[in-house]
């Protein structure tokens, strides 16, 4: 298995090249109503995770590196696309340690550049020689919408279910590391059912992420994350710890405070830890790892292992 050190610099490597390559792609500058919020956009410090979970996929399957390459800068530019309009959608200031696209340039800059990093995206899977790759990106990029209009769609509604949830959250950030994880396996050649534990894996993993991206919006802080924090009380979102802090004794004081933002955020950080809702949530992000992890046990060994290396990089995650 390759030791820690091995693996920490191979994944800075895909995401240093993942980095040089948004930057190195060719846009012109005008008109500049477009293209500055694009090049501001793609400059931004991402984690470049999606990227990192193809070309870790395909490498274990032998894919061609340049279709790895070409897959993984296209998913990278739909979640960059995802992100400049659901921090639209969600009001949010800051990401990627920088001001949102429609912050700094406004909300019609923003939404002609979100929709052109997604045609960017699809001429970049269009490098890739294969239709399955094609026909699943795009499966994944209108899971992805679906998952962000249940997202919109349950904001304030307090009936929403756990099962709900689940199931939007597999969507909106489930499909994509999903969609990741089987393109190694498509661009490798795999068969029907390496594939489908591949997808598996990816939308356990991307369950655990989204419930810890929940816990984090909470517990975490703005320049520790790079992005804003808190919107997700202000907008009424259903996060995993609203879920769970349905029907507890005194979570509906809480939910009433409307004119203090800061107070209700101090409030529900202590109720979260006293109840114990904090712990079941990182439970639940844990238990979705498992999940994941157990998909990978039809790998070779050396594959399987740098993927669970993966995992645990993700799961220990701080920001
Ligand atoms: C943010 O994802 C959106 C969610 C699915 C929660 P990342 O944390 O992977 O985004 P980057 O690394 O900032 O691009
Ligand atoms: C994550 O949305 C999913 C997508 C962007 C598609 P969130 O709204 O939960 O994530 P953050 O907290 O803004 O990154
Ligand atoms: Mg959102
Ligand atoms: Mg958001």
């Amino acid at each position: 298995m390759p030791d820690s050190k091995l693996f920490s610099e191979l994944i800075e490597f895909i995401r240093s090249e993942t980095d040089r390559r948004l930057r190195e792609i060719d846009l012109p500058c005008e008109p500049s109503y477009l293209y500055e919020p694009i090049h501001f956009a793609l400059k931004g410090k991402g984690k470049r995770l999606r990227p990192v979970l193809v070309h870790l996929s395909g490498r274990g399957f032998n894919a061609d590196p340049v279709d790895l390459m070409n897959a993984g800068m296209a998913v990278e530019l739909m979640h960059n696309f995802t992100l400049v309009h659901d921090d639209i959608m969600d009001n949010d200031d800051t990401r990627h340690s920088q001001p949102t696209i429609h912050k700094q340039f406004g909300i019609n800059e923003a939404i002609l550049a979100g929709d052109s990093i997604f045609a960017l995206a699809q001429l970049m899977i269009g490098q890739v020689n294969s239709v399955v790759a094609f026909q699943a990106f795009n499966k994944a990029s209108l899971s992805v919408c679906e998952g962000q209009a249940f997202d919109l769609e349950y904001e304030n509604d307090t009936q929403i279910t756990l099962d709900q949830y689940l199931n939007m959250i597999g969507k909106k950030t489930g499909e994509l590391l999903s969609l990741c994880a089987e393109m190694g396996a498509i661009l490798g050649h795999q068969d029907e059912i390496v594939r489908n534990e591949m997808r598996n894996y990816g939308m356990n993993l991307g369950k655990a992420f989204q419930v810890q991206d929940d816990i984090l919006e909470i517990f975490s802080d703005v320049e520790q994350m790079g992005k804003s924090l808190g919107s997700d009380i202000v907008a009424g979102k259903q996060t995993i710890l609203t879920i769970l802090a349905k029907n507890h004794d005194g979570w509906e004081q809480i939910e009433a405070i409307n004119e203090d933002i800061l107070l209700k955020l101090e409030r529900m950080r202590a109720f979260f830890i006293e109840t114990g809702i904090k712990r079941r949530a990182e439970e639940m992000a844990n238990d979705f790892i498992q999940k994941a992890k157990s998909s990978l046990s039809i790998l070779k060994d050396e594959h399987r292992n740098t993927l669970n290396q993966f995992t645990d990089h993700v799961l220990n995650r701080t920001y």
